[in-house]
């Protein structure tokens, strides 16, 4: 098995600034992102989702075929999904239609990895909170029992179901952060015959959390300023090769991490029920 090296990007919010969300610097260092990943030898490129910052339909086109013509610069494939801010006032048709590429779940070969894209329902507001929709568990089912080699799970939301302890959005609003059904995910992901890493973003910062012997990454927003005041400027590096895994985030919140790339399903013992109604300690 040769190295795979696959760049990665998310949560580039193009658009206005905000509070916390640089988007007027958005464009310049996805530029630097791309021109930086074309000097280097990646095997593809990852988009993560929420490329822009939505305002209304117009505005949100304009902001995408900029972030598009960005991504057009790059010698090496690119791979979309699509997040909450992508599908507010556009549909994941509009994205793909304005991408010229796949947006939906599917399966591809990166190099010698296999990946699964999975794009289910991540229409967020408010009142809400981030729901599957009917069908999107089972696509999530179907793509990961298709085969049983190890396998790269890329979704905009991370499905680990971590802590938001002092996140700047989510500590406050855990049901935004990931899925109601979060629970569900979970079994698919443990019953699944293929071992799994799970990559995502949409929380705006690094972390990993390991689950069921599952590896879950986020990764940092390019334009996020809520940790250290400037923007992350986060450009993840993930390299594998046979049995090992390296992550690797640059930018102004650095992080390195080596895992193993599991070639074998394991599974750990099922956690114990509560002492509070089962008596056990
Ligand atoms: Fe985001």
């Amino acid at each position: 098995m040769t190295t795979t090296r696959i760049a990665v990007v998310g949560d580039i919010h193009h658009g206005q600034d905000t509070q916390t969300k640089r988007g007027s610097m958005a464009l310049a260092l996805l530029d630097r992102f791309v021109a930086e990943v074309n000097r280097g030898s990646f095997d593809a490129v990852i988009d993560l989702g929420d490329r822009i910052s939505d305002e209304d339909p117009e505005r949100d086109r304009l902001l995408q075929s900029d972030v598009a013509m960005c991504f057009a610069r790059l010698a090496v494939a690119h791979h979309h999904l699509s997040g909450n801010h992508d599908v507010a006032c556009l549909t994941l048709a509009d994205n793909e239609a304005l991408f010229d590429l796949p947006s939906g779940s599917r399966a591809l070969i990166i190099g010698d990895v296999r990946c699964v894209f999975w794009q289910p329902d991540v229409r967020l507001t408010r009142a809400r909170g981030l729901h599957l929709s009917a069908g999107d568990l089972d696509v999530l089912v179907r793509l990961l029992g298709q085969d049983d080699r190890p396998t790269l799970l890329v979704s905009h939301v991370p499905l680990s179901g971590h802590a938001q302890t002092g996140n700047y959005y989510f500590e406050a609003n855990p049901r935004h952060a990931t899925y109601a059904e979060a629970a569900e995910i979970r079994q698919a992901i443990a019953d699944a015959p293929c071992p799994v890493v799970a990559l995502a973003g949409h929380v705006h910062w690094n972390t990993l959390t390991t689950v069921d012997a599952t590896p879950h990454l986020t990764l940092q927003s390019l334009t996020e300023t809520f940790i250290s005041g400037d923007p992350a400027e986060a450009f993840g590096v993930l390299e594998i090769e046979s049995d090992e895994l390296r992550w690797v985030v640059r930018g102004r919140e650095p992080v390195s991490i080596k895992l193993p790339w599991p070639t074998k399903k394991s599974r750990w013992r099922a956690p114990l029920p509560s002492f509070a109604t089962s008596g056990a300690a």
